[in-house]
């Protein structure tokens, strides 16, 4: 991931700003009351907590032998009861007040997310080709994941921890005497400011354990998935070796971390010893004095330790919000991405017309250095064929994608109908128009699932339509499953003619006014070519349709071909009028039949030795 730029602190503030209006949503009654129902119950189980010491300290005194004995029997029992009940709040307020939040924190998360998916899918080409998405999928879940700590720790953990101290500080200074106070406050500072400068100081081991484990981790995961490509080179030992290597350097950070994790719990362990020491003597010499009595010492103690236990985790809580405020701020980062093309204010919905596709001197480049357009003009009349053809890398796929509007070109103007692609809405734009594009990519789902996925809602029927007109409906019932295979991710179960041909018969479904089949049928062989181009044909009838194709066989039919070269177009005309030039057109076109030639004559003469082979097997049985 490459936006793992650690957010600066400030930030830690704004990221807890905006997830506020998560924590308080506008119109959500019932979301509203439960903030409010936990923070009570936070409040209650402190309260609760602060007075158990109280009863515990009376009932202790109470117990202990006065002048007789037996005397206050009764009085401890309801002490004891008060202590046993306050105890039981305590603990059953603090879950409560969990069950109570969940909702809230988890509606919080799931609108944060649906945000950022649904910014993801408004965000430009550009962006997505330069990110990894299994990277952006994972920052999503580490923000969600992240709300979910840092508030956790602050609301129920930290903020309440830092009132119990002072209710604490203010009754021992009260009840006792301002000594106690301060011994216990400044034993807490201490304790805080010990914790925190050492876990900053441990912050970078747990970096690189993390850094090592996720090295090790991409090691593996990436050896496992070229499984195939390890065995044909032989290179096992290889792999073990790099993965090693990764695994020896965690073993030493996750030692390091762990050392020092120990040396931290010392630390603080000590702090906590000295300050107890000090306030047992001065409770201590209180009772020597007679101004205090058992009771007492064993609510200081109480306090003390009472206050331990949820600063016993400071150090890790303190780690987890930062983290979590990190997280968080990475994934507000992506809502921050504006998305390059955007539908223009008062941008119209594409107007229903007969389908004429113009490019005007359209300039277009992916970085500023480097045009790839250099000034591309044609029309495409409604209904008609145009077909683009030229070397590899020439921007064939590229005027697709402009005429999609995934990009915006750097000049000139791209029309449909008359209309700038850039003035009308991209739903509708994209809704009039079907690609066929040259690498096919389906969903981890069935296969009807991505023939309906061209529109959802449809039929059995009308997906099995445009199976049949995709020539893919026989090979779909051959499989076990039929249609209710599943494709594998990418589509990887399926071969690459199969894959095209799922991706025709999507098109098909779609049935869009304009169509555009880049390589459509480059993964095919010959015979299953011809047979879609057949189907392909019937569906470009009546549709103004872009074809891109190498294969030039396939495009004589059109009623124009550009020859796209360096950016521009070198040569226009019908198939005969380009042979007639002699030109680039020509050249290519006699090369690729020479090689069809070639091949025809060479299975001519495979079959040919196939039918020769046994009759001399015959004729050399006979001479013998
Ligand atoms: N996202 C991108 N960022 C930068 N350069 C790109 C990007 N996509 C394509 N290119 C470059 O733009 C040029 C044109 O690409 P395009 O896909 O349009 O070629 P093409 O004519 O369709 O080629 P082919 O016949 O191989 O499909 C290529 O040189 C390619 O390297
Ligand atoms: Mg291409």
């Amino acid at each position: 991931m490459s936006a793992a730029k650690p957010a600066a602190e400030g930030s830690h503030l704004s990221a807890l700003l905006r997830i506020a209006p998560y924590l308080w949503p506008k119109n959500e009654t019932e979301l509203r009351i439960r903030v409010v129902v936990a923070l009570v119950l936070v409040a209650a189980a402190k309260a609760a907590n602060v007075l158990v010491p109280i009863a515990y300290a009376r009932a202790v005194d109470a117990l202990a032998p006065k002048d007789g004995i037996g005397a206050a029997i009764t009085v401890p029992v309801a002490l004891l009861l008060a202590y046993g009940g306050l105890r039981v709040m305590s603990s059953a307020f603090a879950e409560l007040r969990n069950a109570i939040f969940a909702k809230v924190q988890a509606r919080a998360g799931r609108r944060v997310a649906l945000e950022v998916f649904e910014h993801l899918h408004a965000l430009s080409m550009r962006f997505h080709m330069d990110r990894a998405t299994g990277g952006l999928s994972r920052v999503i879940e580490r923000g969600v994941r992240g709300i979910a700590t840092s508030l956790n720790f602050l609301l129920f953990n930290i903020i309440p921890t830092i009132v119990e101290i002072l209710f604490v500080a203010l009754i021992l200074w009260w009840v006792f005497a301002a000594s106690f106070a301060i011994t216990m406050l400044v034993t807490i500072a201490a304790y805080v400011a010990f914790t925190l400068l050492f876990t900053n100081w441990r912050l970078r081991f747990r970096r690189t354990m993390n850094q090592t484990d996720e090295e090790a981790n991409t090691k593996a995961v990436d050896s496992l998935l070229n499984y195939e490509t390890v065995k044909y080179f032989g290179n096992e030992g290889h792999e073990a070796r790099r993965y090693n290597e990764s695994l020896t350097r965690y073993e030493r950070a996750y030692v390091t971390s762990e050392t020092t994790l120990n040396m931290l719990n010392a630390g603080q362990a000590c702090i906590m010893a000295v300050g107890l020491t000090v306030t047992m003597l001065l409770a201590g010499s209180g009772i020597a004095a007679g101004t205090m009595t058992v009771g007492d010492l064993v609510m200081v103690n109480t306090y003390l330790i009472q206050l331990y236990l949820p600063l016993n985790i400071l150090g890790f809580a303190y780690r987890e919000i930062k983290q979590g405020l990190t997280d968080m701020e990475q994934m507000f980062a992506l809502l921050e991405v504006p998305a390059e093309v955007r539908d223009a204010p008062g941008a119209v919905p594409l107007a229903k017309g007969p389908g004429e596709i113009r490019f005007e001197d359209v300039r277009f480049g992916y970085r500023p250095d480097r045009e790839i357009l250099k000034g591309v003009s044609f029309t495409v009349a409604p209904g008609k064929m145009l077909a683009i053809v030229g070397p590899t890398g020439a921007g064939k796929s590229t005027i697709s994608r402009l005429l999609f509007r995934f990009y915006d070109a750097t000049g000139g103007a791209v029309t449909v109908d008359g209309q700038d692609v850039r003035s009308v809405t991209q739903a509708s734009l994209r809704a009039a128009m079907g690609v066929v594009p040259q690498d096919t990519v389906l969903f981890n789902d069935t296969i009807r699932y991505n023939i309906a996925y061209g529109r959802p809602g449809a039929t059995d029927a009308e997906v099995e339509a445009a199976a049949r007109a995709a020539q893919v409906h026989d090979f779909v019932l051959r499989l076990p499953e039929g249609y209710a295979t599943r494709v594998g991710e990418r589509g990887l179960k399926l071969s690459g003619g199969e894959k095209q041909r799922v991706a025709i018969a999507r098109t098909i479904l779609k049935d869009p006014r304009i169509l555009i089949l880049d390589e459509a049928t480059s993964a095919l062989d010959t015979r299953t070519e011809q047979e879609i181009q057949a189907a392909l044909r019937d569906v470009a009838r009546n549709r103004t349709t872009l074809v891109i194709a190498h294969r030039l066989s396939t495009v004589v039919e059109a009623d124009e071909i550009i020859v796209l070269q360096d950016g521009r177009i070198a040569e226009r005309g019908t198939h005969a009028s380009l042979i007639a030039e002699d030109g680039l057109y020509a050249e290519m076109w006699r090369r690729q039949a020479q090689a069809v030639a070639a091949a025809e004559a060479a299975a001519r003469a495979q079959a040919e030795a196939d039918l020769d082979r046994p009759r001399t097997g015959r004729l050399g049985e006979a001479i013998a």
